[in-house]
């Protein structure tokens, strides 16, 4: 996709500040999309005095404050984003004005593709969230490896696979397509295969997301042919649909 310029930030009638809402779900937002990640939390902190979470795709991560509100000093919280207007400085400032505490504000790392090899070394985190995030990452199947790639032992992801609205056709409702030469295969299905990876869908949504354990090293098998620009159909599209191949 396009580094689109989203506005930030605007000034409301009273002088207050209006964030950009789509890029603060927090962990209401990620209810509906992926579950109910503080519980996932905390049965990894009965595990483990203390965890490392990352969110890929973070926004101004207000789910990575909220989560620190609840767990202090027991995690430890790490957002990426695309865009480098998205950074530190920019969360520093959204925190403090939400009502935040400086030690709640997590550590923002710009410029991530997570479409590429993620800046990140190996078992680094117990805990890796996605949401709202991941119809923009140009290589969703090197995404999900890296993941794997970047989770503990004991760890567990939870990546919602796309979002759609209403007025999105058809065509649009799966932006991440397998082809098996003529046949396509239902991507559902397909990441089912794998051991460690379930699916779920999304609660009163059209989608799905994924819960991932750790395995040794994931293949998930497939070359990218093809990438599709849907925002260059419409400004009301997000992001881009891939065509894979099985290898
Ligand atoms: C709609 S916001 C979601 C923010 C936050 N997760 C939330 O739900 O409030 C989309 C996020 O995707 C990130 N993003 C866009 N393109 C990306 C890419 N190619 N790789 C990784 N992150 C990307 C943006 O930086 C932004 O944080």
């Amino acid at each position: 996709m396009t580094k689109k310029n989203y506005w930030i930030k605007k000034k409301g009638k009273k002088g207050e500040i209006i964030w950009r809402k789509g890029r603060a779900q927090g962990l209401e937002g990620a209810k509906g999309r992926i579950g109910n990640i503080s519980e996932q939390i905390k049965e990894l902190l009965k595990k483990k005095k203390k965890i490392k979470i990352l969110e890929v795709g973070t926004g101004f991560g207000r789910a990575l404050l909220e989560l620190k509100q609840i767990y202090g000093e027991r995690i430890e919280v790490t957002g990426t984003n695309y865009e480098k207007e998205w950074n530190q400085k920019l969360t520093n400032e959204y925190s403090l004005d939400q009502g935040f505490q400086k030690r709640e504000i997590p550590k923002v790392i710009t410029n991530v593709d997570a479409g590429k090899k993620l800046p990140f070394k190996k078992d680094a985190f117990d805990f890796i969230f996605c949401q709202a995030t991941m119809q923009y990452i140009l290589d969703r199947s090197l995404f999900i490896e890296e993941v794997n790639r970047l989770l503990t032992k004991e760890g567990l992801a939870v990546l919602e696979l796309q979002e759609i609205r209403k007025d999105h056709p058809p065509e649009y409702y799966n932006l991440f397509e397998i082809w098996n030469d003529t046949k396509q295969i239902n991507v559902l299905s397909y990441l089912k295969k794998f051991k460690n990876i379930k699916i779920k869908k999304s609660r009163g949504r059209y989608w799905h997301y994924l819960i991932m354990k750790k395995v040794k090293k994931l293949d998930l098998k497939l070359k990218l042919n093809a990438v599709i620009d849907v925002e260059a159909i419409s400004e009301k599209f997000w992001g881009s649909k891939l065509v894979y191949m099985l290898k």
